[in-house]
């Protein structure tokens, strides 16, 4: 086995190319490589036998946790009865259409179909494209410009990469693009007025989002996209009425609401979208992780009855729909996704998140919450976030240079936990599996203020 390890090691760093990954440090062997070899419930382990709950759900996907039989057998009986059909010009499969159903029966009100595609990026890339769509169909091909916000995260590709607002993503890219907009993040504990209560803040962010439309002009204006809670930006709950007072501005100059649910579809707030738990009212939701939890990818863009309408309208002008991926809807992961549905209800996962999640985060905060070097504790249902400032009278933050976040990340994994620090700012971020109870609450809570006491003792 030795041998084997160190082969991997020197494959991994000669011919990898790992996603968001420091290159040069990975190749010369300067970073350690880790090697997964298996999973079980909420735990990881990997090659050299070291085990670790994972506190952050691979990233933040595996929401039924590791190792679940039945979504394991549901993916090899589809492979071995029919491993692929392509699901152009009016294909499907049993897994294919019944998912589609049980998509439509979970989600929102006044949601029609579902476009199925493999990954978040790739389901955000169909809705930019249904929106521009949609307004030509409707005679406003002028209307194209799609609002994001800073500090949001939807995506790595070329017009996804410039919805997300987050510097590294576009850095050398020559990212963002047109027509792409970035608007105030919805982030009360880094406003920069500390005189504002959450919902003056709130109210701010949504002028700030009008005076932005109204400078591009309302006609050229077509969407507005935003994940309910900001994930990779920094696990921030949106202010008080925040999305009330952001609708209302998107309703007054018929603007689109896409809902970024990748991170927050099916359960993660203790509600199946977050679309309910913020009472969000959106045009397009996009789903990805949550939907198979990771065990097979699968997206979509859940398409509402409103847009739908207009759709139809576009084939019966232009004919076929011009959009297809060979592996949307692909049958092995369709299937994994009905398995992972229907243990999601067989478990009361769905509630877990809610009682877990409120549990877990109470505990962090009185464990952590005091210390002179954090900030903030804050999350919804089973996400949650620490950020550190260097002074908390001031909320003076620390240099990034620093890297107190991946520090405390570090320190954790030592004590046998995953947590994530975030990419912008000094913030360990937690989103574990849905099916995490209340003792492996407590041992990610203990873990961590031990890893910030030892962090913040060597400063
Ligand atoms: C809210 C959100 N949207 C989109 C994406 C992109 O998904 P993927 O990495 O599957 O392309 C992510 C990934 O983390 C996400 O968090």
């Amino acid at each position: 086995m030795l041998d084997k390890r160190n082969e991997l090691n020197a494959w991994d760093r000669d011919h990898f190319f790992h996603p968001s990954t420091h290159m040069g440090m990975h190749a010369r062997g300067e970073t350690p490589t880790r090697v997964i070899g298996g999973g079980e419930g909420v735990y990881i382990t990997d090659i050299n036998g070291k085990k670790s709950l994972d506190a952050f759900a691979g990233l933040y996907c595996v929401n039924v946790g590791y190792g679940r039989q039945k979504i394991a057998d549901a993916i090899a009986e589809q492979a071995k009865n029919l491993a692929y059909y392509h699901a152009y010009v009016g294909h499907g499969t049993e897994a294919s259409i019944t998912l589609s159903k049980m998509i439509i029966d979970r989600a929102p009100k006044g949601m029609s179909r579902v476009y199925f595609g493999l990954s978040g990026s790739d389901a955000n890339e169909t809705n930019i494209k249904l929106i521009w769509y949609y307004n030509n169909i409707l005679g406003r091909p002028e209307k194209k410009k799609i609002i994001s916000r800073w500090r949001g995260y939807h995506g790595s590709g070329v017009m996804t990469g410039s919805l997300t607002g987050l510097e590294l993503f576009h850095k050398a890219f020559d990212l963002p693009r047109d027509p792409i907009l970035h608007t105030e993040a919805p982030y009360f504990f880094r406003r920069a007025d500390r005189s504002m209560n959450e919902e003056q803040f709130a109210q701010y962010c949504a002028d700030k989002l009008e005076e932005m439309i109204l400078a591009e002009g309302p006609e050229t204006v077509a969407a507005f996209i935003g994940e309910p809670i900001l994930g990779t930006g920094g696990i921030v709950p949106p202010p008080k009425a925040y999305w009330q007072k952001i609708q209302a501005v998107l309703d007054k100059y018929d603007i689109l609401l896409v809902a970024d649910e990748v991170v927050t579809g099916f359960g993660r707030l203790g509600t199946m979208f977050g679309a309910d738990y913020y009472g969000m009212k959106p045009d397009l939701i996009t789903i990805a992780k949550g939907l198979t939890s990771a065990y097979a990818p699968l997206s979509g863009s859940i398409v509402s009855d409103k847009m739908w309408q207009v759709l139809v309208q576009g084939s019966d002008q232009l004919g076929a729909i011009g959009h297809g991926w060979t592996y949307s809807a692909h049958p092995i992961c369709a299937a994994a996704g009905i398995a992972n549905l229907e243990l999601i209800d067989e478990l009361g996962i769905v509630e877990n998140a809610g009682s877990t999640g409120a549990y877990f985060r109470s505990e962090l905060a009185k464990a952590v919450g005091e210390h002179k070097h954090v900030g903030e504790v804050r999350g919804d249902g089973l996400m949650a976030a620490v950020e550190f400032v260097e002074d908390r009278d001031d909320r003076k933050f620390f240099d990034h240079a620093k890297k107190i976040g991946p520090q405390v990340a570090a320190a954790l994994l030592e004590r046998g936990v995953i947590g994530r620090a975030m990419p912008q700012g000094d913030i360990l971020g937690f989103a574990p599996p849905l099916c995490l109870t209340r003792d492996e609450a407590d041992i990610v809570v203990r873990a961590t203020a031990d890893a910030i006491r030892s962090v913040f003792s060597n400063l």
